[in-house]
């Protein structure tokens, strides 16, 4: 049988089957206190729809080392849905990063914004980063071009405030809830911006500013490196920008030395992954270099931008958020997932 190639537009409905997979295997676990399992279930459907995917993937931020983790680990092959070798090569080759429960903790405890997420592009359009912290400010549109991590949070805040023809006091900012973040805290309240203080998922709340109407206009302050490198293939679909910087020195995370590895662990990981330049500031490019970048996520428990997944007799229902560089499509995909037999009755 002659197997198509898939154009970016086909594979990104792909991805969407991948994430709405895992946030209804995750959705599933909700509010059972168990965040470690909820990640569990969601790697395994994440995995499984991926296999059938028409593709030479390869997954660039995962799971973690392949001795760490099962699946979905950096490095592993995937895709191709079990073709003889000679059609296999006929298929396009794709960078894939993925996490499959954005926001384990919340899935967990049944709280909002948990989400179930990856970033495809074509080989080396993502940066393969590694799972330490990366300071981040993301803006959207309208605020593209005027903001510089390295400036003081009061005059990017004016900057944003100019672009949105407001005033700093008409602001708000996401800031995950942690104790390093004392400093960037008070900073904002000085300036008089309003704060948002989330106990988790800075990816989702990165791709919130870059939305009008959210309410939300930039988010600050260190997360994951990984869920930066997802934000920044997001911004390239949103034309929204990330400006990041890896960072582990324990003094600005405000936890002690024994609590994270020794800088000369971590920049030698880092050569082994090609970076050289420990401080090095990223821009959206920098992180999701690529030209034709797929980005698709689905809820899992209701958030600002998509709702978590529903159960009913007949069927499921879950929420998406497909987008791609090339083809130039923002889908927010309500997808009714039918189980019951010909009276399955369909709401609108
Ligand atoms: P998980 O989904 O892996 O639990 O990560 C949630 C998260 O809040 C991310 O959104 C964020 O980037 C990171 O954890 C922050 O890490 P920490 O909880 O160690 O401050």
């Amino acid at each position: 049988m002659r197997h198509e190639l898939r154009t970016e537009r086909e594979l990104s409905l792909d991805f969407l089957r991948v994430c709405e997979a895992a946030a209804i295997a995750s959705a599933r676990t909700m509010g059972q206190g168990d965040r470690k399992y909820s990640d569990h279930v969601a790697v395994e459907a994440m995995r499984e729809v991926m296999d059938t995917v028409p593709m030479r993937g390869r997954i660039v931020i995962g799971e973690g080392e392949r001795d760490e983790a099962p699946m979905l680990y950096i490095g592993e092959a995937v895709g191709g849905g079990g073709v003889e070798e000679d059609v296999l090569n006929e298929f396009p080759e794709v960078d894939i990063a993925v996490d499959p429960l954005e926001g384990t903790n919340l899935c967990a405890l049944g709280a909002n914004n948990a989400i179930a997420v990856l970033a495809a592009a074509e080989r080396g359009g993502l940066l393969n980063a590694p799972d330490i912290y990366m300071d981040k400010i993301v803006v959207g549109p309208s605020s593209r071009g005027v903001v510089d991590i390295d400036a003081p949070v009061r005059d990017n805040l004016k900057n944003i405030a100019r672009r949105l023809g407001r005033d700093i006091e008409d602001l708000t900012v996401i800031v995950l809830d942690r104790s390093r973040h004392k400093k960037l805290i008070n900073d904002v309240r000085e300036a008089g911006a309003r704060i948002r203080l989330i106990s988790d998922g800075d990816l989702s709340a990165g791709i919130s500013a870059a939305v009008a109407g959210t309410n939300i206009h930039a988010l600050m302050g260190i997360g994951g490196a990984p869920e930066g490198v997802i934000t920044a293939a997001a911004m390239k679909c949103l034309n929204g920008e990330i400006q990041a910087r890896l960072v582990f020195d324990p003094e600005r995370l405000g936890v002690d030395q024994d609590k994270v590895p020794a800088r000369e662990e971590v920049i030698g990981r880092l050569k082994e992954m090609g970076i050289n330049d420990p401080d090095k500031v990223y821009d959206t490019d920098d992180l999701a270099p690529g030209k034709k970048i797929i980005f698709a996520a689905t809820g899992v428990t209701d958030g600002a931008l998509l709702r978590g997944v529903r159960f009913f007799g007949s069927g499921k229902r879950t929420h998406s958020l497909v987008m791609t560089t090339e083809s130039k499509h923002i889908r927010f995909v309500d997808t009714v997932h039918v189980e019951g037999g010909p009276d399955a009755v369909i709401r609108f």
